[in-house]
């Protein structure tokens, strides 16, 4: 008889999983991207979220909580129901970098979520305003050389990659640069445009309607090889200022610790499905987005590769002493 009840049990159990699974998502599910609108983690997961929601037959909302470097958003979304209905939209700062910058984060980025599928990645861009005495970055190491401190750099929030990227550069230069924090990239560009501040590293795929449009300058790529067709005559940082310097962000989407695997197992495999769109994956190309491999943008692929980025960012924290200040 107590056989016969615990087999009842499971088969319940099965069957209430089953139905979950079939009828998720049964409403809008919600995006946490934590910047401000406008920004690149902002454009890029409205892009992916408009795809997905077609796939899944919801909409999805993208709900932006900036501020910290994305760290007030990330722990909002550690805190959220794992009912498959609210997701993270992360990156390399605040869940790479963060466990290695923060001594006090409220979030674990490996423990506290699901990796649920990795975006395609995108390499940054060294901007200057239009009227900028920088043509390119060997002068700006020389301005920065001669005067410490003086050249002012905008970036997303501490910890955010515009901000990772510039103390990462200046350490590799030997230079002292100080860092302006905003609340994303979005008014770190406007304030560039002003002339409020004197450079940024922001994401090339987003920098590029202010280039074209002349707004801005691109003097230098993180990428280690060139992007003619988007950048034609900006160098890499390699080519000659410093050698073997490359750094691109990543992005992907995590759900709170605990949500079913079903649902990250769908929610996947409608991003691979919206990416079979080849007019779209060929335009986020011509954007100079980096496409991956199908299999790095899989839920375990992810999962591995955000735990051995929180563990490489100890180390390029350590290295570069980048301290949050
Ligand atoms: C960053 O630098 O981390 C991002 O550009 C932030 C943003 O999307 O606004």
């Amino acid at each position: 008889m107590k056989f016969l009840k615990t087999l009842g049990a499971i088969a319940l159990l099965a069957a209430s999983q089953f139905t979950h699974a079939q009828a998720w998502p049964a409403k809008n599910v919600t995006w946490i991207v934590p910047f401000a609108a406008g920004g690149p983690t902002d454009a890029m997961a409205r892009d992916i979220a408009d795809k997905v929601s077609r796939q899944l037959g919801q909409p999805v909302i993208i709900e932006n909580t900036p501020g910290a470097g994305g760290t007030i958003g990330a722990a909002k979304a550690a805190k959220a129901p794992a009912d498959g209905y609210t997701f993270l939209v992360g990156h390399m700062g605040y869940m790479g970098a963060g466990p290695a910058l923060y001594k006090k984060l409220s979030y674990d980025p490996v423990k506290d979520f699901e990796a649920v599928f990795r975006f395609p990645d995108t390499p940054l861009v060294m901007l200057v305003g239009k009227n900028s005495p920088y043509k390119n970055a060997g002068e700006l190491v020389a301005a920065a050389k001669a005067q410490p401190g003086k050249i002012n750099f905008s970036n997303a929030g501490v910890g955010s990659t515009s901000h990772l990227i510039a103390a990462l550069f200046a350490a590799r230069a030997g230079i002292d640069v100080t860092q302006v924090a905003y609340k994303g990239a979005a008014p770190a560009i406007n304030d560039l445009i002003g002339g409020q501040v004197d450079a940024m590293f922001d994401q090339s795929n987003t920098a590029l309607p202010q280039v074209q449009g002349g707004r801005l300058n691109a003097i230098a790529l993180t990428s280690l090889t060139a992007m003619p067709q988007q950048y034609p005559n900006v160098p890499p940082l390699a080519d000659k200022t410093l050698p073997g310097f490359e750094a691109a962000t990543w992005y992907g989407l995590y759900a709170p610790k605990g949500t079913a695997k079903d649902i990250v197992q769908k929610m996947h495999q409608s991003y691979l499905k919206a990416l079979a769109d080849k007019a779209w994956t060929e335009r986020m190309a011509g954007q100079g987005i980096h496409l991956l491999p199908e299999a790095q943008y899989a839920p375990d692929a992810f999962a591995k590769h955000t735990a051995a980025e929180v563990e490489r960012w100890r180390k390029v924290v350590r290295d570069a002493k980048i301290q949050l200040d």
